[in-house]
Protein backbone atom coordinates (compact mmCIF):
# COMPACT_ATOMS: atom_id res chain seq x y z
CA UNK A 1 0.00 0.00 0.00
CA UNK A 2 1.29 3.88 -0.88
CA UNK A 3 4.52 4.57 -2.21
CA UNK A 4 7.91 3.45 -0.98
CA UNK A 5 11.12 4.53 -2.40
CA UNK A 6 12.44 2.08 -4.94
CA UNK A 7 15.20 0.62 -2.85
CA UNK A 8 12.43 -0.41 -0.32
CA UNK A 9 10.87 -2.58 -2.81
CA UNK A 10 11.56 -6.68 -2.98
CA UNK A 11 12.96 -8.56 -6.13
CA UNK A 12 9.73 -9.83 -6.74
CA UNK A 13 7.88 -6.53 -6.38
CA UNK A 14 10.68 -4.40 -9.00
CA UNK A 15 9.39 -6.67 -11.87
CA UNK A 16 6.15 -5.93 -11.45
CA UNK A 17 6.17 -2.74 -10.30
CA UNK A 18 5.72 0.50 -11.68
CA UNK A 19 6.33 1.11 -15.80
CA UNK A 20 5.59 4.45 -15.06
CA UNK A 21 7.52 7.14 -12.83
CA UNK A 22 5.65 7.46 -9.84
CA UNK A 23 3.98 11.13 -10.99
CA UNK A 24 2.25 10.02 -13.83
CA UNK A 25 0.43 7.47 -12.09
CA UNK A 26 -0.25 8.74 -8.44
CA UNK A 27 -3.73 10.99 -7.21
CA UNK A 28 -3.39 14.17 -5.96
CA UNK A 29 -5.30 15.88 -2.92
CA UNK A 30 -5.12 19.88 -2.89
CA UNK A 31 -5.06 21.01 0.67
CA UNK A 32 -5.76 25.00 0.60
CA UNK A 33 -3.90 25.25 4.46
CA UNK A 34 -5.77 27.99 5.53
CA UNK A 35 -8.89 26.05 5.79
CA UNK A 36 -7.94 22.47 6.27
CA UNK A 37 -7.52 22.40 9.81
CA UNK A 38 -6.91 24.76 12.52
CA UNK A 39 -4.42 22.76 15.41
CA UNK A 40 -3.95 26.50 17.69
CA UNK A 41 -6.96 27.81 18.08
CA UNK A 42 -6.53 31.10 15.78
CA UNK A 43 -9.13 30.55 13.35
CA UNK A 44 -6.86 30.08 10.47
CA UNK A 45 -5.69 26.62 9.03
CA UNK A 46 -1.79 25.70 9.91
CA UNK A 47 0.96 23.09 9.17
CA UNK A 48 0.58 21.27 12.39
CA UNK A 49 -3.21 21.21 11.61
CA UNK A 50 -2.26 19.09 8.27
CA UNK A 51 0.27 17.13 9.70
CA UNK A 52 -2.53 15.90 12.60
CA UNK A 53 -5.08 15.18 9.60
CA UNK A 54 -2.45 13.24 7.75
CA UNK A 55 -3.90 9.54 8.65
CA UNK A 56 -7.81 11.03 7.36
CA UNK A 57 -5.50 11.71 3.81
CA UNK A 58 -3.74 8.33 4.02
CA UNK A 59 -6.61 6.42 5.41
CA UNK A 60 -8.58 8.05 2.15
CA UNK A 61 -6.15 6.91 -0.21
CA UNK A 62 -4.59 9.83 -1.73
CA UNK A 63 -0.69 9.39 -2.98
CA UNK A 64 -0.05 13.27 -3.10
CA UNK A 65 -0.83 16.16 -1.53
CA UNK A 66 -0.86 19.86 -3.13
CA UNK A 67 -0.50 22.78 -0.40
CA UNK A 68 -1.36 26.06 -1.73
CA UNK A 69 1.18 28.74 -1.12
CA UNK A 70 2.13 29.19 2.91
CA UNK A 71 5.10 30.96 2.78
CA UNK A 72 6.12 34.14 4.05
CA UNK A 73 3.37 37.03 2.39
CA UNK A 74 1.43 39.90 3.47
CA UNK A 75 -1.72 37.82 2.51
CA UNK A 76 -2.93 40.15 0.29
CA UNK A 77 -3.85 37.18 -2.45
CA UNK A 78 -3.36 34.77 0.58
CA UNK A 79 -0.12 33.28 -0.22
CA UNK A 80 0.08 33.99 -3.76
CA UNK A 81 1.80 36.99 -3.07
CA UNK A 82 5.11 35.72 -1.80
CA UNK A 83 7.42 37.74 0.25
CA UNK A 84 10.25 35.26 1.08
CA UNK A 85 10.48 32.08 -0.99
CA UNK A 86 12.00 29.81 2.06
CA UNK A 87 10.31 31.69 4.73
CA UNK A 88 7.46 29.90 6.69
CA UNK A 89 4.28 32.64 6.96
CA UNK A 90 3.92 32.59 11.17
CA UNK A 91 0.18 32.14 11.20
CA UNK A 92 0.94 28.41 9.51
CA UNK A 93 3.94 27.69 11.67
CA UNK A 94 7.57 27.40 11.14
CA UNK A 95 10.21 26.17 9.29
CA UNK A 96 10.22 23.02 11.80
CA UNK A 97 6.72 22.62 11.16
CA UNK A 98 7.27 22.59 7.27
CA UNK A 99 10.38 20.12 7.78
CA UNK A 100 7.91 17.95 9.76
CA UNK A 101 4.93 17.44 7.39
CA UNK A 102 8.02 16.51 4.87
CA UNK A 103 8.98 13.99 7.22
CA UNK A 104 5.49 12.73 8.37
CA UNK A 105 4.08 12.48 4.81
CA UNK A 106 6.85 10.51 3.79
CA UNK A 107 6.60 8.41 6.65
CA UNK A 108 3.17 7.42 5.63
CA UNK A 109 4.38 6.37 1.86
CA UNK A 110 2.93 9.60 0.91
CA UNK A 111 4.66 12.31 -1.32
CA UNK A 112 4.11 16.29 -0.97
CA UNK A 113 4.01 18.78 -3.42
CA UNK A 114 4.47 22.40 -3.06
CA UNK A 115 3.36 25.50 -4.43
CA UNK A 116 5.85 28.14 -6.27
CA UNK A 117 4.60 31.31 -7.63
CA UNK A 118 7.21 32.08 -9.67
CA UNK A 119 5.81 34.55 -12.57
CA UNK A 120 5.63 37.52 -9.43
CA UNK A 121 6.48 38.42 -5.93
CA UNK A 122 4.57 40.59 -3.68
CA UNK A 123 5.27 44.27 -3.76
CA UNK A 124 6.38 43.70 0.00
CA UNK A 125 9.15 41.34 -1.38
CA UNK A 126 12.33 42.78 -0.35
CA UNK A 127 13.21 42.47 -4.04
CA UNK A 128 10.84 44.70 -4.95
CA UNK A 129 11.52 47.32 -2.72
CA UNK A 130 14.92 47.10 -3.39
CA UNK A 131 14.05 47.49 -7.18
CA UNK A 132 11.70 50.49 -6.98
CA UNK A 133 14.37 52.51 -5.04
CA UNK A 134 16.29 53.76 -8.19
CA UNK A 135 17.17 53.05 -11.56
CA UNK A 136 20.89 51.53 -11.01
CA UNK A 137 20.58 49.72 -7.43
CA UNK A 138 21.67 45.84 -7.89
CA UNK A 139 18.62 44.54 -8.17
CA UNK A 140 16.68 47.13 -10.68
CA UNK A 141 16.67 44.70 -13.29
CA UNK A 142 14.89 42.02 -11.57
CA UNK A 143 11.22 43.09 -12.60
CA UNK A 144 9.65 44.51 -15.35
CA UNK A 145 9.87 48.34 -15.51
CA UNK A 146 9.67 50.71 -18.48
CA UNK A 147 9.45 53.95 -18.90
CA UNK A 148 6.06 55.67 -20.76
CA UNK A 149 6.23 56.47 -24.07
CA UNK A 150 4.95 60.11 -23.95
CA UNK A 151 5.50 62.78 -20.95
CA UNK A 152 2.42 63.40 -19.28
CA UNK A 153 -0.79 63.47 -21.43
CA UNK A 154 -1.47 66.69 -19.59
CA UNK A 155 0.58 68.91 -17.74
CA UNK A 156 0.09 68.49 -13.83
CA UNK A 157 -2.72 66.14 -14.57
CA UNK A 158 -0.57 63.43 -13.54
CA UNK A 159 -1.84 60.95 -15.72
CA UNK A 160 0.77 59.08 -17.99
CA UNK A 161 0.49 56.61 -21.33
CA UNK A 162 1.24 53.52 -20.63
CA UNK A 163 3.96 51.72 -21.85
CA UNK A 164 1.75 49.58 -23.82
CA UNK A 165 -1.66 48.34 -24.60
CA UNK A 166 -1.80 45.01 -22.18
CA UNK A 167 -4.04 44.13 -20.49
CA UNK A 168 -3.68 41.92 -16.86
CA UNK A 169 -5.11 38.86 -16.24
CA UNK A 170 -7.89 39.99 -14.30
CA UNK A 171 -8.73 42.56 -16.51
CA UNK A 172 -7.62 46.62 -17.06
CA UNK A 173 -3.83 47.58 -17.88
CA UNK A 174 -1.28 45.62 -15.65
CA UNK A 175 1.29 48.63 -16.07
CA UNK A 176 1.29 50.42 -12.98
CA UNK A 177 3.77 53.68 -12.08
CA UNK A 178 5.82 53.96 -9.39
CA UNK A 179 6.61 57.06 -7.92
CA UNK A 180 9.48 56.61 -6.34
CA UNK A 181 10.99 54.68 -9.37
CA UNK A 182 9.52 57.09 -11.83
CA UNK A 183 8.60 54.58 -14.13
CA UNK A 184 5.75 51.68 -15.12
CA UNK A 185 6.04 48.21 -14.19
CA UNK A 186 4.24 45.32 -15.10
CA UNK A 187 1.78 42.90 -12.81
CA UNK A 188 0.18 40.42 -15.01
CA UNK A 189 -2.24 39.60 -12.07
CA UNK A 190 -3.11 42.24 -9.54
CA UNK A 191 -1.15 45.43 -9.02
CA UNK A 192 0.69 44.31 -5.56
CA UNK A 193 2.04 41.47 -7.49
CA UNK A 194 4.55 43.00 -9.56
CA UNK A 195 5.99 40.29 -12.23
CA UNK A 196 10.10 39.10 -11.84
CA UNK A 197 12.04 39.61 -15.25
CA UNK A 198 13.07 36.19 -16.40
CA UNK A 199 15.37 37.83 -18.80
CA UNK A 200 17.62 38.44 -16.21
CA UNK A 201 20.07 35.51 -15.84
CA UNK A 202 20.22 36.12 -12.01
CA UNK A 203 16.45 36.24 -11.23
CA UNK A 204 16.40 32.73 -13.11
CA UNK A 205 19.28 31.52 -11.24
CA UNK A 206 17.64 32.51 -7.45
CA UNK A 207 14.48 31.01 -8.47
CA UNK A 208 16.04 27.97 -9.44
CA UNK A 209 18.22 27.49 -6.32
CA UNK A 210 15.17 28.47 -4.13
CA UNK A 211 13.62 25.73 -6.63
CA UNK A 212 17.03 23.22 -5.56
CA UNK A 213 16.62 24.71 -1.52
CA UNK A 214 13.13 22.97 -1.15
CA UNK A 215 14.06 20.13 -3.62
CA UNK A 216 16.89 19.05 -0.97
CA UNK A 217 15.21 19.21 2.14
CA UNK A 218 12.75 16.58 0.42
CA UNK A 219 9.88 17.97 -1.25
CA UNK A 220 8.27 15.88 -4.05
CA UNK A 221 7.85 18.17 -6.76
CA UNK A 222 5.66 21.55 -7.18
CA UNK A 223 2.43 22.90 -8.37
CA UNK A 224 3.79 26.05 -10.55
CA UNK A 225 1.08 29.25 -10.45
CA UNK A 226 0.25 30.78 -13.73
CA UNK A 227 3.35 29.01 -15.36
CA UNK A 228 2.85 30.07 -18.68
CA UNK A 229 2.75 33.74 -18.19
CA UNK A 230 5.96 33.55 -16.87
CA UNK A 231 7.77 35.18 -20.39
CA UNK A 232 6.51 38.32 -21.82
CA UNK A 233 7.51 39.41 -25.53
CA UNK A 234 10.88 40.95 -25.42
CA UNK A 235 9.58 43.67 -27.80
CA UNK A 236 7.01 44.51 -25.52
CA UNK A 237 5.03 44.70 -29.07
CA UNK A 238 1.19 45.73 -28.92
CA UNK A 239 -1.20 42.71 -28.26
CA UNK A 240 -4.12 42.55 -31.27
CA UNK A 241 -7.66 43.38 -31.23
CA UNK A 242 -9.92 40.30 -30.22
CA UNK A 243 -13.85 40.77 -29.98
CA UNK A 244 -13.81 38.58 -26.80
CA UNK A 245 -14.66 39.98 -23.34
CA UNK A 246 -14.00 37.22 -20.88
CA UNK A 247 -10.85 35.09 -21.16
CA UNK A 248 -12.01 31.47 -21.34
CA UNK A 249 -10.07 28.46 -20.52
CA UNK A 250 -9.54 26.97 -24.00
CA UNK A 251 -8.45 30.54 -25.23
CA UNK A 252 -7.25 33.46 -22.78
CA UNK A 253 -7.65 36.27 -25.23
CA UNK A 254 -10.13 38.52 -23.29
CA UNK A 255 -10.59 42.48 -22.51
CA UNK A 256 -10.85 42.74 -25.67
CA UNK A 257 -7.47 41.90 -26.74
CA UNK A 258 -5.70 38.53 -28.09
CA UNK A 259 -2.86 37.84 -25.34
CA UNK A 260 -0.52 37.09 -28.15
CA UNK A 261 2.09 38.48 -26.36
CA UNK A 262 1.65 38.72 -22.84
CA UNK A 263 1.10 34.73 -22.57
CA UNK A 264 2.58 31.42 -23.84
CA UNK A 265 5.88 32.89 -25.30
CA UNK A 266 8.53 30.33 -27.06
CA UNK A 267 10.57 31.12 -24.24
CA UNK A 268 8.18 29.82 -21.59
CA UNK A 269 8.41 26.26 -23.82
CA UNK A 270 12.12 26.11 -23.43
CA UNK A 271 11.75 27.77 -19.43
CA UNK A 272 9.01 24.17 -19.24
CA UNK A 273 12.42 22.42 -19.99
CA UNK A 274 14.94 24.09 -17.82
CA UNK A 275 12.69 23.72 -15.09
CA UNK A 276 12.46 20.14 -15.62
CA UNK A 277 15.91 19.50 -15.61
CA UNK A 278 16.53 21.48 -12.04
CA UNK A 279 13.87 18.97 -10.89
CA UNK A 280 15.60 15.99 -12.49
CA UNK A 281 18.75 16.86 -10.83
CA UNK A 282 17.32 15.03 -7.76
CA UNK A 283 15.83 11.96 -8.77
CA UNK A 284 12.18 11.51 -10.23
CA UNK A 285 10.17 14.80 -9.08
CA UNK A 286 6.90 16.27 -10.05
CA UNK A 287 6.13 19.44 -11.99
CA UNK A 288 2.37 20.02 -12.58
CA UNK A 289 1.86 23.36 -14.40
CA UNK A 290 -0.92 25.80 -14.37
CA UNK A 291 -1.78 26.73 -18.05
CA UNK A 292 -4.14 28.82 -19.89
CA UNK A 293 -4.50 27.85 -23.18
CA UNK A 294 -5.76 24.90 -25.67
CA UNK A 295 -4.98 21.07 -25.68
CA UNK A 296 -2.16 21.66 -28.08
CA UNK A 297 -0.65 24.31 -26.15
CA UNK A 298 -0.99 22.14 -22.80
CA UNK A 299 1.16 19.56 -25.30
CA UNK A 300 3.93 22.43 -25.80
CA UNK A 301 4.38 23.08 -22.37
CA UNK A 302 5.25 19.05 -21.52
CA UNK A 303 7.91 19.31 -23.94
CA UNK A 304 9.34 16.96 -27.27
CA UNK A 305 8.11 13.56 -27.75
CA UNK A 306 9.96 11.87 -24.88
CA UNK A 307 7.77 14.42 -22.32
CA UNK A 308 10.97 16.24 -21.22
CA UNK A 309 9.09 19.45 -20.66
CA UNK A 310 6.91 19.87 -17.26
CA UNK A 311 5.29 16.20 -15.94
CA UNK A 312 1.87 16.96 -15.85
CA UNK A 313 -0.28 20.32 -16.89
CA UNK A 314 -3.53 20.73 -15.63
CA UNK A 315 -6.35 20.67 -18.62
CA UNK A 316 -8.60 23.60 -16.92
CA UNK A 317 -11.32 23.42 -20.16
CA UNK A 318 -12.66 20.79 -18.47
CA UNK A 319 -13.30 23.04 -15.13
CA UNK A 320 -16.66 23.74 -17.33
CA UNK A 321 -17.63 19.82 -17.79
CA UNK A 322 -21.15 19.07 -18.83
CA UNK A 323 -22.74 15.95 -16.98
CA UNK A 324 -23.43 13.79 -20.05
CA UNK A 325 -22.00 10.83 -21.37
CA UNK A 326 -21.00 12.62 -24.73
CA UNK A 327 -19.17 15.50 -23.03
CA UNK A 328 -16.58 13.13 -21.04
CA UNK A 329 -16.55 10.68 -24.27
CA UNK A 330 -15.15 13.49 -26.42
CA UNK A 331 -13.04 15.14 -23.72
CA UNK A 332 -11.16 11.61 -23.75
CA UNK A 333 -10.62 11.29 -26.73
CA UNK A 334 -9.43 14.44 -27.67
CA UNK A 335 -6.94 14.11 -24.49
CA UNK A 336 -5.89 11.27 -25.87
CA UNK A 337 -5.86 12.21 -29.69
CA UNK A 338 -3.88 15.34 -28.39
CA UNK A 339 -1.37 14.18 -25.94
CA UNK A 340 -1.28 10.19 -25.63
CA UNK A 341 0.95 8.34 -23.90
CA UNK A 342 4.01 9.28 -22.29
CA UNK A 343 2.05 12.33 -21.52
CA UNK A 344 -0.42 11.80 -18.87
CA UNK A 345 -3.50 14.12 -18.55
CA UNK A 346 -4.52 15.64 -14.97
CA UNK A 347 -8.34 15.09 -14.20
CA UNK A 348 -9.38 18.07 -12.26
CA UNK A 349 -12.88 19.73 -11.71
CA UNK A 350 -12.71 22.36 -9.00
CA UNK A 351 -9.71 24.29 -6.96
CA UNK A 352 -9.01 26.74 -4.64
CA UNK A 353 -9.87 29.56 -7.96
CA UNK A 354 -13.32 28.17 -9.25
CA UNK A 355 -16.85 26.94 -8.44
CA UNK A 356 -16.85 23.77 -6.47
CA UNK A 357 -17.71 20.78 -9.09
CA UNK A 358 -20.99 20.36 -6.71
CA UNK A 359 -22.15 23.16 -7.55
CA UNK A 360 -21.75 22.82 -11.02
CA UNK A 361 -23.72 19.41 -10.39
CA UNK A 362 -26.50 21.18 -8.93
CA UNK A 363 -25.49 19.84 -5.55
CA UNK A 364 -26.93 16.30 -6.85
CA UNK A 365 -24.82 13.59 -4.74
CA UNK A 366 -26.09 11.02 -7.20
CA UNK A 367 -24.17 12.71 -9.79
CA UNK A 368 -20.91 13.24 -7.76
CA UNK A 369 -20.30 9.70 -6.56
CA UNK A 370 -20.33 9.05 -10.79
CA UNK A 371 -17.83 12.10 -11.28
CA UNK A 372 -15.48 10.53 -8.60
CA UNK A 373 -15.83 7.20 -10.55
CA UNK A 374 -15.17 8.70 -13.31
CA UNK A 375 -12.59 10.68 -12.38
CA UNK A 376 -10.41 8.11 -10.43
CA UNK A 377 -10.50 5.40 -13.39
CA UNK A 378 -10.10 7.38 -16.34
CA UNK A 379 -6.05 7.27 -17.79
CA UNK A 380 -4.94 10.60 -16.11
CA UNK A 381 -3.57 11.89 -12.68
CA UNK A 382 -6.93 12.59 -10.87
CA UNK A 383 -6.44 15.64 -8.87
CA UNK A 384 -9.14 16.71 -6.00
CA UNK A 385 -10.08 19.80 -3.90
CA UNK A 386 -10.56 19.01 -0.71
CA UNK A 387 -13.77 19.16 0.89
CA UNK A 388 -14.90 17.95 -2.67
CA UNK A 389 -14.43 14.43 -1.00
CA UNK A 390 -17.37 14.55 1.17
CA UNK A 391 -19.42 16.73 -1.45
CA UNK A 392 -18.67 20.52 0.28
CA UNK A 393 -20.40 23.19 -1.66
CA UNK A 394 -19.96 26.65 -2.74
CA UNK A 395 -20.73 29.28 0.04
CA UNK A 396 -22.15 32.59 -0.91
CA UNK A 397 -20.45 35.07 1.04
CA UNK A 398 -20.90 39.24 0.63
CA UNK A 399 -18.59 40.70 -2.20
CA UNK A 400 -17.91 44.00 -0.05
CA UNK A 401 -16.18 42.20 3.15
CA UNK A 402 -14.56 39.53 0.83
CA UNK A 403 -10.48 38.72 1.99
CA UNK A 404 -9.92 38.06 -1.69
CA UNK A 405 -9.17 40.99 -3.94
CA UNK A 406 -9.92 39.80 -6.88
CA UNK A 407 -14.32 41.15 -6.19
CA UNK A 408 -12.80 44.49 -4.64
CA UNK A 409 -12.10 44.52 -8.44
CA UNK A 410 -15.33 44.13 -10.01
CA UNK A 411 -17.48 45.76 -7.12
CA UNK A 412 -18.95 48.29 -10.02
CA UNK A 413 -20.13 44.93 -11.71
CA UNK A 414 -23.56 43.66 -10.38
CA UNK A 415 -23.24 39.80 -9.03
CA UNK A 416 -26.08 38.38 -10.52
CA UNK A 417 -24.32 39.73 -14.17
CA UNK A 418 -21.48 36.59 -12.51
CA UNK A 419 -24.40 34.12 -11.46
CA UNK A 420 -25.77 34.40 -15.17
CA UNK A 421 -22.01 33.57 -16.53
CA UNK A 422 -21.12 30.83 -14.02
CA UNK A 423 -18.37 32.59 -12.71
CA UNK A 424 -17.33 32.31 -9.10
CA UNK A 425 -15.78 36.07 -8.70
CA UNK A 426 -15.03 35.71 -5.05
CA UNK A 427 -12.96 33.11 -4.68
CA UNK A 428 -13.97 33.04 -0.73
CA UNK A 429 -17.00 31.28 -1.24
CA UNK A 430 -15.24 27.90 -2.21
CA UNK A 431 -12.15 28.44 0.57
CA UNK A 432 -14.76 27.70 3.31
CA UNK A 433 -13.43 25.42 6.45
CA UNK A 434 -13.27 21.76 6.04
CA UNK A 435 -15.76 20.07 7.35
CA UNK A 436 -15.34 17.89 9.86
CA UNK A 437 -17.68 16.77 12.33
CA UNK A 438 -21.05 18.36 13.80
CA UNK A 439 -19.45 20.35 16.19
CA UNK A 440 -18.74 24.13 16.69
CA UNK A 441 -16.90 25.58 13.71
CA UNK A 442 -17.13 21.82 11.81
CA UNK A 443 -14.34 20.87 14.20
CA UNK A 444 -12.24 22.63 12.05
CA UNK A 445 -11.27 25.38 14.85
CA UNK A 446 -11.98 25.97 18.33
CA UNK A 447 -11.60 29.58 17.58
CA UNK A 448 -14.46 31.90 18.75
CA UNK A 449 -14.21 32.58 15.01
CA UNK A 450 -12.39 31.15 11.71
CA UNK A 451 -11.18 33.24 9.26
CA UNK A 452 -14.10 31.88 6.89
CA UNK A 453 -17.09 31.38 7.86
CA UNK A 454 -17.92 27.34 7.75
CA UNK A 455 -20.92 26.82 5.11
CA UNK A 456 -24.20 26.29 6.67
CA UNK A 457 -24.20 22.62 5.53
CA UNK A 458 -21.84 21.51 7.67
CA UNK A 459 -23.83 19.30 10.19
CA UNK A 460 -25.03 17.11 7.37
CA UNK A 461 -22.33 17.74 5.37
CA UNK A 462 -18.68 16.46 7.22
CA UNK A 463 -16.31 13.30 7.25
CA UNK A 464 -17.74 12.50 10.51
CA UNK A 465 -21.55 11.97 9.28
CA UNK A 466 -20.75 10.23 6.04
CA UNK A 467 -17.87 8.16 7.54
CA UNK A 468 -20.69 6.19 9.11
CA UNK A 469 -23.08 6.00 5.92
CA UNK A 470 -21.16 3.39 3.72
CA UNK A 471 -22.61 4.61 0.32
CA UNK A 472 -21.40 8.29 1.10
CA UNK A 473 -19.34 10.34 -1.40
CA UNK A 474 -17.26 9.85 0.92
CA UNK A 475 -16.65 6.33 1.04
CA UNK A 476 -17.22 6.13 -2.39
CA UNK A 477 -14.08 8.14 -2.62
CA UNK A 478 -12.05 5.43 -0.35
CA UNK A 479 -13.39 2.44 -2.42
CA UNK A 480 -12.62 3.42 -5.46
CA UNK A 481 -8.83 4.73 -4.69
CA UNK A 482 -8.37 1.34 -3.04
CA UNK A 483 -9.69 -0.32 -6.40
CA UNK A 484 -7.25 1.89 -8.52
CA UNK A 485 -4.53 0.54 -6.09
CA UNK A 486 -5.24 -2.75 -6.39
CA UNK A 487 -5.40 -3.31 -9.93
CA UNK A 488 -2.04 -1.20 -12.27
CA UNK A 489 -3.57 -1.65 -15.05
CA UNK A 490 -6.31 1.79 -13.67
CA UNK A 491 -3.14 3.83 -12.51
CA UNK A 492 -0.95 3.00 -15.90
CA UNK A 493 -2.53 0.87 -18.28
CA UNK A 494 -4.10 2.05 -21.96
CA UNK A 495 -7.60 3.02 -22.43
CA UNK A 496 -9.65 2.78 -24.98
CA UNK A 497 -13.01 3.92 -25.44
CA UNK A 498 -16.10 1.05 -26.11
CA UNK A 499 -18.41 1.87 -29.29
CA UNK A 500 -22.21 1.31 -29.46
CA UNK A 501 -23.41 1.59 -25.74
CA UNK A 502 -26.58 2.68 -25.10
CA UNK A 503 -27.34 6.42 -25.09
CA UNK A 504 -26.04 8.44 -21.80
CA UNK A 505 -23.86 5.06 -21.17
CA UNK A 506 -19.69 5.81 -21.29
CA UNK A 507 -17.66 2.97 -20.99
CA UNK A 508 -13.64 2.47 -21.20
CA UNK A 509 -11.30 -0.49 -20.84
CA UNK A 510 -8.11 -0.36 -19.34
CA UNK A 511 -5.53 -2.13 -20.00
CA UNK A 512 -1.98 -3.03 -18.72
CA UNK A 513 -0.12 -6.74 -19.61
CA UNK A 514 -2.79 -9.23 -19.02
CA UNK A 515 -5.18 -7.16 -16.45
CA UNK A 516 -7.86 -5.66 -18.31
CA UNK A 517 -10.51 -3.80 -16.11
CA UNK A 518 -13.84 -2.32 -17.39
CA UNK A 519 -16.11 0.75 -16.65
CA UNK A 520 -19.52 1.32 -17.06
CA UNK A 521 -21.26 5.00 -16.45
CA UNK A 522 -24.99 5.41 -16.78
CA UNK A 523 -24.74 9.39 -16.50
CA UNK A 524 -28.86 9.39 -17.52
CA UNK A 525 -31.69 9.51 -14.60
CA UNK A 526 -32.93 6.15 -16.07
CA UNK A 527 -31.87 2.21 -16.03
CA UNK A 528 -30.21 1.06 -18.70
CA UNK A 529 -29.88 -2.69 -19.66
CA UNK A 530 -27.69 -4.26 -22.11
CA UNK A 531 -25.37 -7.15 -23.36
CA UNK A 532 -21.97 -7.23 -21.85
CA UNK A 533 -19.72 -9.76 -20.74
CA UNK A 534 -17.12 -9.82 -18.21
CA UNK A 535 -15.51 -12.32 -15.67
CA UNK A 536 -16.07 -10.41 -12.51
CA UNK A 537 -17.81 -7.40 -10.87
CA UNK A 538 -15.67 -5.35 -8.41
CA UNK A 539 -17.21 -2.64 -7.94
CA UNK A 540 -20.77 -1.15 -8.04
CA UNK A 541 -21.93 2.33 -7.43
CA UNK A 542 -25.70 1.70 -6.65
CA UNK A 543 -27.71 -1.41 -5.36
CA UNK A 544 -29.50 -1.21 -8.74
CA UNK A 545 -25.93 -2.17 -10.91
CA UNK A 546 -25.63 -5.06 -11.86
CA UNK A 547 -23.57 -7.84 -14.10
CA UNK A 548 -24.79 -11.33 -14.74
CA UNK A 549 -23.52 -13.59 -16.85
CA UNK A 550 -23.80 -11.65 -20.22
CA UNK A 551 -25.25 -8.47 -19.31
CA UNK A 552 -25.18 -5.72 -17.38
CA UNK A 553 -27.47 -3.23 -15.75
CA UNK A 554 -26.76 0.07 -14.41
CA UNK A 555 -29.39 2.18 -12.20
CA UNK A 556 -29.80 6.44 -12.81
CA UNK A 557 -26.25 7.97 -12.13
CA UNK A 558 -25.24 3.89 -11.78
CA UNK A 559 -21.39 2.64 -12.29
CA UNK A 560 -19.63 -0.53 -12.65
CA UNK A 561 -16.01 -1.82 -12.88
CA UNK A 562 -15.63 -4.77 -14.31
CA UNK A 563 -12.78 -7.18 -14.78
CA UNK A 564 -12.59 -8.87 -18.16
CA UNK A 565 -11.31 -11.91 -19.15
CA UNK A 566 -7.74 -12.15 -20.43
C1 LIG B 1 -3.16 31.39 -9.78
C2 LIG B 1 -3.63 30.96 -8.42
C3 LIG B 1 -4.51 32.02 -7.85
C4 LIG B 1 -3.70 33.29 -7.71
C5 LIG B 1 -3.07 33.68 -9.04
C6 LIG B 1 -1.99 34.71 -8.85
O1 LIG B 1 -4.18 31.43 -10.70
O2 LIG B 1 -4.26 29.71 -8.51
O3 LIG B 1 -5.06 31.66 -6.62
O4 LIG B 1 -4.52 34.33 -7.24
O5 LIG B 1 -2.48 32.61 -9.71
O6 LIG B 1 -0.88 34.15 -8.24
Amino acid sequence: MGLFPPSKLGFLDKITAMTLPWYHKTTIYQIYPRSFYDSNADGIGDLQGIIQKLDYIHGLGFETMWISPFFASPQADLGYDVSGYTDVAPEYGTMADGLKLIEETHQRGMRIVFDMVMNHTSSEHPWFKESRASRDNPKADWYIWKDSPRPLLEEGSGVRAKPNNWQSLTGGSGWHFDRQRGQFYWASFLKFQPDLNYRNPEVKKTMFDIVRFWLAKGVDGFRLDIFNVIFKDAEFRANPFSFKLIPTDDDPSGFFQQAKYTLNQPEGFEFAEQFRQVCDEFGERLSLGEVSGNRQLIRKFLGGQKNDGLTLVFDFAMLNFKFTAGYFGELIQDIEATYPDPFMPVYVFSNHDRRRSMDRLGNDLRKARLLSMFQLTVRGVPCMYYGEEIGMTNSRLPFAAALDPIPHKFQFVPRFVFDMLGITINRDDVRTPMQWDESVNAGFSSAPQTWLPVYENYREVNVEVENKDRSSLLNTVRTLLNIRRDFQSLQEGSLELLKDLPHHILGYKRRLQNEMVCVLLNFGETQKTFPFSAEERLFHLTPADVHQENSARLGAYGGLILKLAS
